[in-house]
């Protein structure tokens, strides 16, 4: 037998206040640096970037500018946003090696995963991999920022066995993106959502997956190992993948008649959770939800079918979140329950949902890992031993 450590003999894990051990499961409410990059109000709906409301930035910005307002924590000028611009552009094209290695990866995988190894040997392939100064850290965020939707469609196009898409220089980051997925020029209406949703998915201050890249940053290890091991943690449906459970879970409702019965039995009774609902921080209305939700409105006024359906099964269920979840709970339906169904009227596969926001993310996360190095300190937090300690140790042939 050995002996339970007593709380004293932990005193980092007690709480100076109440003199009792204080454990922050899922590191709730702990701030582990000062920031300047993102502020999200959850008590009053709302998101700034650098001091900038999502609602602005939604209106009359473009995805080009968010990303130079992140990085360098300014507006640009039109001539710095032109140039800006031209050096995304640029970097679009993804080296013909990591094509033939998309090649190679089985249809049927996530496409998460597939994102995943394309990223990180893209960084293999990188000559400028081991600068860690800033212009090399800016240059390293920009090539990946350009690519990621390179690789998406990419590797969208290698599965279905069709031929890939070169980026098209003339089209800004939105439109090229859909351009390589279809092959067409979007329509208007398409063109603006996938930029829209660019802007919303670029940033949310310390979530799990900026934490995993702040995580790795702060060993002092590379910029696309942090970068992979984040969109490792983007992955999870409590995360990122929450886009691409909640449209299954409308697929599983089937149709506008069925959301009361699915929610009467499989919420009310506890077996599921609504995905697309709740969040660590917003305990009213996500405001990226209300911007998707009125896209997926005008698609699927625009649109009808398939799209429509979806619309209607998800405006029920929202009600029934909000009438019974949100008021009594604080759970209300996030920027996850309203984007799958405008990715879907763009003609995009539910399974790659979650890369789309990878791709959007990254300027986010490395946003947070220039910052967080400009003054670093190893993130290493404890755990309160509820274990034994000084056990007797027992030869293996008296066990
Ligand atoms: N549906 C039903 N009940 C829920 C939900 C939900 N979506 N979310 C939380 N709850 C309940 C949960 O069961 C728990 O109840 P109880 O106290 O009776 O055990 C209570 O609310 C607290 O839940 P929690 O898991 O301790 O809350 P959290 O702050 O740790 O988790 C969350 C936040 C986002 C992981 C969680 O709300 C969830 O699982 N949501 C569904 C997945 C989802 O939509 N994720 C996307 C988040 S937004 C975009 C992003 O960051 O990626």
């Amino acid at each position: 037998m050995g002996r339970k450590l007593s709380p004293e003999e932990q005193p980092w894990c007690i709480d100076k206040v109440s003199g009792k051990v204080l454990i922050n499961k899922g590191v709730e409410n702990v701030c582990i640096d000062k920031s300047t990059i993102c502020f999200i109000d959850g008590f009053n709906s709302k998101l700034y970037y650098r001091g900038y409301s999502i609602e602005d930035l939604a209106q009359n910005s473009t995805y080009e500018e968010v990303v130079y307002l992140l990085l360098y924590d300014k507006l640009p000028t039109k001539r710095e946003l032109t140039d800006f611009s031209g050096w995304m552009r640029e970097e679009r094209d993804i080296p013909r090696e990591v094509d033939e290695l998309l090649c190679r990866i089985p249809v049927d995988v996530e496409p998460m995963e597939v994102l995943r190894t394309a990223v990180s040997y893209l960084g293999n392939l990188d000559p400028g991999r081991y600068d860690t100064s800033r212009e090399g850290m800016f240059r390293k965020t920009i090539r990946l920022v350009a690519k990621m939707p390179t690789i998406i469609a990419h590797w969208y196009r290698i599965r279905s066995r069709q031929d890939v898409i070169c980026p098209d220089p003339r089209l800004n980051h939105a439109e090229n993106f859909l351009y390589m997925m279809h092959g067409t020029k979007p329509d208007q209406l398409s063109a603006r959502a996938m930029d829209v949703s660019y802007i919303l998915l670029a940033e949310h201050e310390m979530n799990a997956s900026a934490f995993t890249a702040l995580v790795i940053a702060s060993t002092l290890s590379d910029y696309y190992s942090a970068i992979v091991g984040a969109i490792g943690a983007l992955r999870g449906p409590l995360h990122g993948y929450a886009n691409v459970a909640a449209m299954r879970q409308f697929e599983e409702i089937g149709s506008p008649e069925n959301v009361e019965k699915w929610f009467k039995e499989n919420i009310l009774t506890g077996k599921k959770r609504v995905m697309g609902a709740g969040h660590r921080v917003y305990k009213t209305y996500d405001p990226r939800a209300k911007i998707f939700r009125e896209y997926a409105r005008q698609f699927a006024e625009k649109t009808g079918g398939k799209v429509k359906d979806y619309y209607e099964i998800a405006r029920r269920l929202e009600e029934l979140v909000m009438s019974q979840l949100c008021e009594t709970r604080n759970i209300c339906t996030n920027v996850d329950f309203w984007s799958g169904i405008v990715y879907h009227a763009m003609g995009i596969p539910i399974d790659l949902y979650c890369t789309l926001f990878a791709a959007s993310r990254t300027i986010g996360w490395s946003a947070h890992i220039l910052e967080y190095i400009a003054d670093n300190r190893i993130i290493r937090p404890r755990l309160y031993y509820d274990g034994e300690v000084d056990r007797e140790y027992i030869p293996i042939e008296n066990r």
